[in-house]
């Protein structure tokens, strides 16, 4: 039976056929697709996988960072390591047009790649062992029970990341949640993963590597004197 509409609500298919419809235009999307290999958008990121050596025109030891804000970490990270390729994984158009600029402001550009991925298809993006090393830093928390789906740390990811990087590889978290912490740690037992270290409050007691770098969001929990957690996990075989 074909329905009638009500004659105060005109049918239209799609809101973009709605005479008032403006389009939403958001300018890092297109400037995402041109800014150059720097940026991979999310449609060319999966033919990499496996190839990021190609990719980067070297073989490397490669690190991948999750969730990467403003860049700030990545940039002063490939800076710092001018011996690691460095893949950056960021699921906003603005942020990876920024993390982009922010690499190549410090002279990593070569060694940086900002990709337009979402964390939980990693799978899509590398291939078993392709990895060295990867780091998460304040990953969004989700705290309200309802919101937990759509937490990064669970034991799916644990996994995920224990089959991408090779033996010798580390894993590094800080967060400003303490669920992720302890989530991270339970999800262990029965994994490759051993804990080189651990810290309940990264400013007052330190970070448990040697070489930390302050991120966008862990200021914010510093200036507040607010805890921030770390473990630092290392493969094993
Ligand atoms: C709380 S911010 C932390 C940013 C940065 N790591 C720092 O410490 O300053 C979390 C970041 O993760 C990104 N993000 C959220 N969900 C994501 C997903 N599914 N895949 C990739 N990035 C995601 C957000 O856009 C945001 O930039």
């Amino acid at each position: 039976m074909n329905r009638r509409p009500a004659a105060h609500a005109p049918a239209f298919a799609t809101r973009a056929d709605r005479p008032d419809h403006r389009p939403e235009v958001n300018p890092y999307r297109d400037a995402h697709r041109l800014y150059g290999p720097g940026l991979v958008p999310a449609e060319d990121a999966p033919r990499w996988r496996g190839h990021w050596h190609e990719n980067f025109g070297r073989s490397a030891p490669i690190h991948l960072e999750l969730g990467l804000g403003n860049g700030h970490h990545l940039a002063a990270r490939a800076a710092a390591h001018p011996e690691i390729d460095f893949v950056g994984l960021e699921i906003r158009y603005k942020r990876c047009v920024v993390a982009a600029e922010r690499a190549r402001a410090a002279g990593a550009e070569a060694r940086v790649r900002v990709v337009r991925y979402s964390w939980f298809s990693l799978d899509d993006l590398f291939a078993e062992g392709e990895l060295s090393g990867i780091h998460v830093y304040h990953p969004d928390p989700w705290e309200r029970g309802r919101q937990a789906k759509h937490r990064l740390i669970e034991p799916g990811f644990v996994l995920a990341a224990a089959r991408l990087v090779a033996p010798g590889g580390e894993l590094r978290l800080k967060t400003d949640f303490k669920g992720h912490f302890d989530a991270l740690l339970a999800a262990l037992p029965g994994t490759p993963w051993q804990v080189m270290g651990a810290s309940l409050h990264v400013a007052r007691d330190g970070a448990p590597w040697p070489d930390d770098i302050v991120t966008g969001y862990q200021a914010k929990f510093n200036e507040k004197a607010l805890p921030v957690y770390a473990a630092w996990l290392r493969r094993g075989t």
